[in-house]
């Protein structure tokens, strides 16, 4: 039976106090929006129509081109948003609604009250849980023998409703037939003049169709986010599942409270992860690494048997047993080899660097091919720039860049060229000699006692 998806993201979030639309706001690095559709993709939706209204411009960037678009200019209630996707919605199959601010719902879940909805043949079936703080709720009201009587507005209810502590999650199941069918009837004779979507399971029942409650324990679920304490709330929580999921997966997490991993990375195991690190993008690491405190990486790519220490990684490659930092930078395109040695307050960008070569301190690499087995001495700048242009340096294999010196791009130091300390190189270095550029030293015989005597 096909299954389509319809998320509500028209509302404008106003306790976000943003100039973002609030589906947009993200949450361990992907939006609110992109969540849910994820989940209900992964849950079985073969297709997902998106109601927007709320910066719906913005919104219409960040969707993927299968999301289909519904537009609801005026926020006119639930039930009204619904409304507005009603020639899209398909005449056979099962609908399911989800709202874009309730980013925590899981595939699995999901994919239970499609099962229920099926199973007991429902026109409708409305997700529960039960909430000691349920106020902002609607309320679920049961008949004597607990079935569904309705759903009540915090609003609308009377104070003994008030007391409910079941509340609506906002997600639901419905037969296509059966939401095309009421949709029209709705009516906005409440306290908030709207189209209630909740409507809908009362009309049906009074058709007597069969409408059903599914009821999960797990409340976290079902969070939605209207501010901005609640962002950070949800923030927290699924947070704690993507670490507990890469803990599950034989990763260590020292302090898991204090871990930043975004949904998308990938960690092989016996990789241990320090405090204060943060993991962005599609960053994927791979097995028994180390990933020392403070440390930030985004979309990169680090074999197994990695060290880094407090250092920053973006958009770059790091091949095995290679250690980087502390206090190293590798900026983008920065492809590291194996063995490789990148230490304390060196800074890679768009270089490529053999296999066991080392730069063990205080160099700056831009824009260059360095070779394996390659000494980069201390305080060597790569002189890519000349404030117009960039230009690329070659280093081959087992050459020696002696420390304090400069490569000026474009040139090349050939297979085993020896750069002398203190060099500006500004022509290649051929195979196998020396590269020298400075003043020849003197030492002036006595010269210290007489600047002394000449003191006094
Ligand atoms: C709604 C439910 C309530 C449920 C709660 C769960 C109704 C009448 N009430 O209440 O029973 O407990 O969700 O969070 O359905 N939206 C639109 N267009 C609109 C109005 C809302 O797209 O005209 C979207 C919002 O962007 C949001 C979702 O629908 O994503 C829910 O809207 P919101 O106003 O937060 O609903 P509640 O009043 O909280
Ligand atoms: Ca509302």
């Amino acid at each position: 039976m096909k299954i389509q998806g319809i998320i509500l993201a028209a509302g404008a979030g106003t306790r976000m106090k943003s100039d973002i639309p609030k589906v947009l706001h993200k949450v361990c690095g992907e939006t609110m929006l992109d969540h849910v559709i994820n989940s209900a993709i992964d849950a079985g939706v073969s297709e997902c129509i998106a109601i927007i209204g709320h910066g719906a411009d913005k919104v219409k960037q960040t969707l993927n081109e299968d999301v289909k678009i519904a537009m609801q200019h005026e926020q006119l209630g639930t039930g009204h948003a619904v409304q507005m996707a009603f020639d899209q919605i398909n005449d056979e199959g099962i609908v399911l609604l989800l709202c874009g601010d309730g980013p925590l719902v899981t595939a699995n879940t999901l994919e239970n009250i499609i099962d229920f909805h099926k199973k007991q043949k429902n026109a409708a079936t409305v997700l529960s849980t039960e909430l000691q703080n349920a106020f902002g709720y609607g309320r679920i009201v049961r008949t004597n023998n607990q079935e569904l009587e309705g759903i009540v507005e915090e609003k609308d209810a009377t104070n003994e409703q008030k007391e409910i502590k079941e509340v609506n999650s906002g997600i639901y199941c419905f037969d296509a037939k059966a939401l095309k069918h009421t949709l029209p009837l709705l009516q906005n004779n409440n306290a908030q003049k709207e189209y209630y979507l909740t409507d809908t399971l009362t009309i049906l029942k009074n058709e007597n169709k069969k409408v059903g409650v599914y009821k999960i324990n797990d409340y976290e679920d079902i969070m939605a986010v209207n501010s901005r304490i609640q962002l950070a709330e949800v923030e927290k929580i699924m947070r704690k599942r993507i670490n507990e999921y890469h803990m599950n997966n034989g990763v260590t997490i020292i302090d898991p409270s204090n871990t930043y991993i975004e949904k998308q990375v990938q960690i092989g195991s016996d990789t241990i992860v320090y405090p204060n690190v943060i993991l962005k993008g599609e960053t994927v690491i791979g097995k028994a690494c180390i990933i020392g405190h403070n440390s930030r990486i985004e979309n990169a790519e680090i074999d197994n048997n990695v060290e880094v220490q407090n250092s920053t990684i973006i958009d770059s490659r790091v091949e095995s047993g290679t250690t980087i930092g502390p206090y190293a930078y590798l900026r983008p395109k920065a492809h590291i080899g194996q063995n490789v040695k990148i230490g304390d307050f060196v800074e890679v960008k768009n270089a490529k660097i053999g296999n066991n070569s080392k730069a063990s301190h205080l160099a700056y690499i831009g824009d260059a091919e360095v070779g394996e087995n390659v000494n980069i001495g201390c305080g060597v700048v790569f002189v890519n720039y000349d404030g117009k242009n960039k230009y690329k340096t070659i280093v081959e294999d087992n050459a020696f860049i002696g420390s304090n010196s400069n490569l000026v791009a474009p040139v090349r130091v050939e297979a085993s060229g020896y750069v002398a300390s203190g060099s500006t190189i500004t022509k290649d270095v051929t195979t196998g000699s020396l590269g020298i550029e400075r003043g020849k030293q003197k030492n002036i015989d006595g010269w210290v006692e007489r600047k002394n005597k000449g003191r006094k």
